[in-house]
């Protein structure tokens, strides 16, 4: 009981520290800072139950793209994948990896997908772009389930 009560007081408190001093460091009329309303909307997949579907290569650059195998079946069948799909770019610099991005379908809408990156160690990156950003650029690609790498999926043989 006491844990309990003791840990929630001090949860207020840094919460009131938080708001204090970045209150204090803001400059007048700068506003707030959340441009990452929608951290923590994406889960971490279980990446060795994904499917390595293709390769995209560039520079020093190599990225690995993974789904399920419902999803592939799916687009292989012209069919919107299911939700709570993940796509996975698992992103190399010079044979390192270097971060990962994750779509995830998190609703039966066709515009319901929701990014994040992450680092190696699979915590959220919050230095990487903005993942309404993320949503915008993949829009583009509204016809082909928002992935660029569409094409490589539908033509994927196990
Ligand atoms: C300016 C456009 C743009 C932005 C912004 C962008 N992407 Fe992408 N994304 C691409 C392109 C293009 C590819 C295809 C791979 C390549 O060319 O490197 C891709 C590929 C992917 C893939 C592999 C599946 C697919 O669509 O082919 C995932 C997953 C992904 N991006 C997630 C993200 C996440 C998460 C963010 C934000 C942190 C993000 N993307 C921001 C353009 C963008």
């Amino acid at each position: 009981m006491s844990i309990k009560t003791r840990s929630s007081g001090l949860a207020l408190l840094s919460g009131a520290l938080v708001l204090a001093s970045g209150y204090l460091m803001l400059p007048e009329g700068s506003g707030g800072t959340p441009a990452h309303a929608e951290t923590g909307a994406v889960t971490f997949p279980e990446l060795d139950r994904l499917v390595h579907y293709t390769t995209v290569r560039r520079g020093v650059t190599r990225e690995h793209m993974l789904t399920n195998q419902s999803a592939l079946e799916a687009i292989q069948a012209g069919k919107p994948v299911p939700t709570g799909t993940h796509v996975v770019l698992v992103d190399h610099q010079s044979d390192v990896l270097a971060r990962y991005l994750v779509a995830e379908k998190t609703g039966g809408g066709p515009d319901d997908w929701t990014y994040q990156a992450f680092n190696p160690d699979r915590s959220i990156k919050t230095d990487d772009e903005n993942p309404e950003r993320c949503h915008s650029c993949h829009q583009s690609r509204q016809d082909r389930q928002y992935m660029f790498t569409f094409n490589d999926a539908r033509s994927f043989k196990n």
